[in-house]
């Protein structure tokens, strides 16, 4: 799928260089849980929308990475982390709804803060399965919804014009939960928390893993 939406000129660059700015931020606030969910992971990892490859940090030494990252803004960040990282990296200028990859190929795919954005999370999901081994995993983080009528939905209600405007078509307020839970996925271990930090939209959070 062709997604001229994530290749602004103006904002695919500024997004890629806040990504950079907040990375130190951001290793602070999820580090912990990244390195839980993602421990254990195989040889060969596929990654929705890796941005600049803030993920990369808690992989192993020469992990193959399959970044499926329709930005292209973001490449040149994806490429510089992998080396800081010696992680051996393909990218695939594609959206989640579009991947190429072979049916029941990969053993673990990996999105953080992705499905919020992606135009069509259905399809995504439906690609997230489909190249899944049986068995196969897949790790999420994301920020969702606020709860009804609460502070955290009229700030996400808000912001979400210009935020999805800046941020090149990210939702602060998606309920993303329902979405996984009706994918067909096996097992699911899903956890809501907040995670409390100055970037308020996005404090409402799930976590967790699909098992196909
Ligand atoms: C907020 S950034 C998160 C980057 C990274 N995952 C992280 O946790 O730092 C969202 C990323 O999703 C990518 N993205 C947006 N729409 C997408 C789609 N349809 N398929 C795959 N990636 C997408 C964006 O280009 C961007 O790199």
């Amino acid at each position: 799928m062709e997604n001229q939406f994530k290749n602004n000129a103006i904002r695919g660059p500024i997004n890629s260089w806040l990504l950079r700015i907040i990375s130190a931020y951001m290793h602070y606030k999820f580090g912990e849980m990244k390195r839980v969910l993602f421990k254990d992971h195989p040889g060969t990892v596929v990654e929705i929308g890796p941005g600049r490859g803030e993920n990369m940090r808690y992989l192993r030494k020469g992990t193959h990475l399959i970044a499926i990252e329709p930005n292209v803004h973001m490449h040149a960040g994806l490429t510089k982390t992998a080396q800081k990282y010696g992680i051996n990296l393909e990218i695939r200028s594609l959206t989640g709804e579009a991947i190429d990859l072979d049916d029941e190929s990969c053993e673990f795919v990996v999105s953080t803060l992705v499905l919020c954005t992606v135009e069509d999370l259905e399809q995504c999901l439906k690609q997230v399965k489909r190249i899944l081994k049986p068995s196969g995993k897949f790790v999420f983080i994301e920020h969702v919804k606020a709860r009804d009528n609460s502070v955290l939905a009229m700030i996400q209600n808000l912001l979400h014009r210009p935020w999805h405007y800046c941020f090149e078509g990210c939702h602060t307020n998606r309920d993303i939960q329902p979405f996984i839970e009706s994918a067909g996925f096996n097992r699911l271990e899903i956890e809501s928390y907040n995670l409390y930090s100055v970037i308020v939209p996005i404090i409402p959070q799930i976590r967790g893993i699909a098992f196909k």
